[in-house]
């Protein structure tokens, strides 16, 4: 594996979460207590963006059906749930983070 530059810290730490592609791997980066933690844009459970949800200390919440996952771990905090079953999923992928030079780049 290598690491591969994704963006500017500057411009990360403004927006707080960005997603990119990054060799055809959809990659969610997010800006948090002066850390950067970088985790599949995929949820494990159906692959929706987990861009598009939520965050709040330090958890991501999958829109599509709720999963909770810790961004330092990928773990799954709270499982999803269709209609009134909670489905068990495995952790999300994540990725080490190097800064250097103003620019973030993840062991891809
Ligand atoms: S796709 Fe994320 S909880 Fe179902």
């Amino acid at each position: 594996m290598a690491f591969l530059e994704t963006c500017d810290l500057a411009t990360l730490k403004l927006r707080k979460k960005m997603k990119k592609t990054i060799r055809d791997t959809p990659v969610l980066l997010i800006h948090h207590e002066e850390k950067v933690y970088a985790l599949s844009d995929r949820c494990p459970h159906r692959k929706a963006s987990l861009y598009k949800g939520g965050f709040k200390d330090g958890i991501i919440t999958c829109a599509a059906h709720g999963a909770e996952i810790d961004i330092k771990t990928g773990a799954i905090v709270k499982n999803p749930k269709i209609t009134f079953f909670s489905v068990k999923v495995p952790a999300a992928k994540t990725y080490a983070v190097k800064i250097q030079d103003g620019k973030v780049f993840i062991d891809l």
